[in-house]
């Protein structure tokens, strides 16, 4: 015990943010060093008498936890959702909730778009193929997919990430949908405004890139995919409680849609005698749109820029709550 102020880190992050840390003289740092995160007792025992926490999409962080730790007044999630923060308890206990928004959305959007291409193109069932030793020789029917130009994508959450990806696809000469929800982004190439309903009826890729909510909680279940055309394809970089995962499956099992790529699912992992796993028109991978080297150094140092302002009472550039700290300063 140092008797300096303590912030726990719920994982080793990237080099960047633990290096920042080290630095942070008037701290103690305190790292959870499994590579499997905290379980609720875990987190209970890493993080009393701690005023910040560095925490990760994999930490449920709610009230009950809260209130047994009178002494944690800073939670920054190291990722730009913060579905894993009950933002509410937070704020009526007093604790700033941070995220790391900006720094991602183009490595997401690159991510969200591969999986795109890929379910267009069915890379991960051509490489299987080649790795099985079934490659005998080329054939005019050998894994024929679906164009990317011209076709409609139709993208769910126009935020930030949302429009990256509409970028790309503008670049693949596709033709862009989204959601209207009352604010028309400014962007550079052409989107049709449209509802839900006309969006996934419309659209050959329907890529979702919107925040975990309770409006967005199992939005797309078994209505929303009998509206998609049979060719269609689901592309998931958002959450994975977005869709409900029996109806997805069920409906690539029944040809209800074509294919889905998925970045994201629920439960989250997958555990891997799922059957969505082993389907052939499915491709998972583990949740990793925001993983290059680059971007995960800059999530990791914002966020514990986020946490060592909150530890020294400065106000942290990344607030998802600012009442709360208006309500203090
Ligand atoms: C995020 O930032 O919300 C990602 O899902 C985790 O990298």
């Amino acid at each position: 015990m140092s008797g300096k102020p303590v912030v726990v880190v719920t994982r080793q992050l990237p080099d960047a943010g633990m290096k920042l840390l080290a630095e942070a003289n008037d701290v103690e740092t305190r790292v959870w060093p499994h590579d499997l995160p905290p379980s609720r007792a875990d987190l209970l025992e890493l993080l009393p008498g701690a005023q910040a926490a560095v925490t990760l999409v994999t930490d449920p962080i709610d009230g009950p936890l809260l209130d047994a730790l009178p002494e944690l007044k800073t939670v920054a999630n190291c990722a730009v959702g913060y579905d894993n923060i009950d933002v509410s308890a937070a704020s009526e206990r007093g604790v700033l909730v941070c995220n790391t928004p900006g720094v991602l959305t183009e490595t997401t959007a690159d991510f969200a778009f591969a999986l795109v291409v890929a379910a267009a193109r069915r890379i991960v069932e051509a490489a299987d193929y080649v790795r099985e030793g079934q490659w005998k020789t080329w054939s005019p029917t050998l894994f024929l997919g679906q164009d990317l130009y011209n076709a409609t994508i139709g993208i769910i959450g126009f935020g930030r990430i949302g429009q990256e990806v509409g970028k790309r696809a503008a670049g693949f000469s596709m033709r862009i949908l989204a959601v209207d929800r009352g604010k028309r982004a400014d962007v550079s190439y052409d989107v049709e405004y449209t509802d839900l309903d006309s969006l996934l009826k419309e659209s050959d890729f329907v890529c979702l890139t919107v925040a975990l909510n309770e409006d967005t909680r199992g939005l797309i279940g078994a209505r929303e995919l009998a509206l998609m055309k049979p060719t269609a394809m689901l592309v998931n970089a958002a959450r994975g409680p977005v869709v409900q995962t029996d109806a997805l499956l069920d409906a690539l099992r029944n040809g209800t849609i074509a294919s889905a790529a998925l970045d994201v699912t629920d439960p989250e992992p997958l555990p891997v005698d799922h059957p969505l796993i082993s389907l052939p028109n499915c491709v998972v991978v583990p949740h990793i749109a925001s993983a290059s080297v680059a971007t995960r150094s800059k999530m990791a140092t914002m966020a514990v820029c986020n946490a060592l302002a909150g530890i020294r009472g400065e106000r942290p550039a990344n607030l998802v709550n600012p009442d709360v700290w208006n309500a203090a300063h």
